[in-house]
């Protein structure tokens, strides 16, 4: 008769061997191994022999423990190898999904407005040289625009633009009219910061090239920019201005209800391309008249939000962001 300890042994060593998942490895410990298992039921018999029987069956018993918790241990670890730590059916963890910033939205809004109306996308570089700061754009050597304490100049003539008429130059330089170009962009001057100064800020710029152009195709294009963006009911109103670049040149205002209320809100500049102006970059004045305009983003985006203060766009707050 086959000795029992034996035959549990085999038993026991083939059973798991034929385990092949976690559960089945789990399953098998508990009928061998386990506190109400086959080793622990046979350990119970020892009760039933001799005296100088119990210790060598005690023994033997031992080590066939010893060897099946040892070969348990292995083919749990491989097992653990093999098979990836994962559950499918568990629930998992969501990342949080981020949103474009306030003023990305608003630039990408201000061009789709004036895509429609048939102005195309131009880009130029935020490091800029005088030439194309000033000097093409008709501000001579003394202009206080050209203040060190109103710019910040690099060294080598070069320094971060201050405004982004630097891309009507660039743009005129390198393609003949006629010209329909919008850009927008990041620009740089040594402001104080408050609620509504910032050292950067964005503009977009405007800037139409044509035989025949007047300042009613200006007013035109600003007004069905303010409908767009600020509601059917907004108004542009053009106030007499300076500036270097632009004759005649104007503030551009537009009216917008903020909280219930109609208000003026001062948006930036525009006017006539100065002579002068077509004249540095090789375009007759004689054939070629132009408008050009440009405004600030920051303060379309925060009227259009009820955004108090410039500072938060660039503090990276998500509290204040995810409201957007
Ligand atoms: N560059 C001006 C500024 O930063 C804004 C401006 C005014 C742009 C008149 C224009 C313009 O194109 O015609 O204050």
């Amino acid at each position: 008769m086959a000795d029992p300890i034996d035959v549990l042994e085999q038993e026991a060593v083939a059973a798991l061997e034929a385990a092949g998942d976690p559960d089945a490895l789990e399953a098998w410990r508990i009928e061998f191994l386990g506190s109400k298992g086959r080793l622990k039921a046979m350990m119970s018999t020892m009760r039933d022999l001799g005296p100088e029987e119990r210790p060598v069956f005690g023994e033997r018993m031992n080590r066939v423990k010893e060897s099946l918790q040892a070969a348990f241990k292995q083919r749990s670890t491989a097992s653990a190898d093999a098979i990836p730590p994962m559950d499918v059916t568990e629930p998992g963890t969501t990342s949080d999904l981020g949103q474009r910033h306030v003023l990305t939205r608003t630039i990408d809004e201000v061009v789709d407005v004036f895509g429609r109306m048939g102005f195309s996308v131009e880009e130029g570089p935020e490091v800029e040289d005088e030439w194309h700061n000033f000097v093409a754009l008709n501000i001579p050597e003394h202009h206080p625009a050209r203040e060190p304490a109103e710019n910040f100049f690099l060294g080598n003539g070069n320094m971060l633009r201050s405004q982004t008429s630097t891309v009507q130059i660039r743009v005129m330089e390198h393609a003949p009219p006629p010209l329909k170009i919008i850009t927008c962009g990041r620009v740089y001057r040594p402001d104080t910061h408050d609620a509504t100064h910032y050292s950067m800020f964005h503009q977009v710029e405007g800037l139409c090239i044509d035989r025949n152009i007047t300042m009613i195709d200006l007013k035109t294009v600003l007004f069905q920019f303010a409908r767009a963006c600020f509601g059917p009911e907004a108004e542009v109103r053009m106030r007499p201005s300076f500036f270097p670049f632009t004759e005649p040149s104007a503030e551009v205002d537009m009216k917008m209800k903020i909280k219930g209320r109609w208000q003026w809100v001062e948006l930036g500049g525009c006017g006539m391309v100065d002579p002068n102006v077509l004249e540095a970059v090789n375009i007759d004045p004689e054939e070629w008249s132009g408008y050009a305009f440009g405004l600030g983003i920051e303060r379309i985006a925060m009227r259009r939000h009820g955004i108090a203060d410039i500072r938060w766009l660039y503090e990276n707050d998500e509290r204040f962001l995810r409201q957007f």
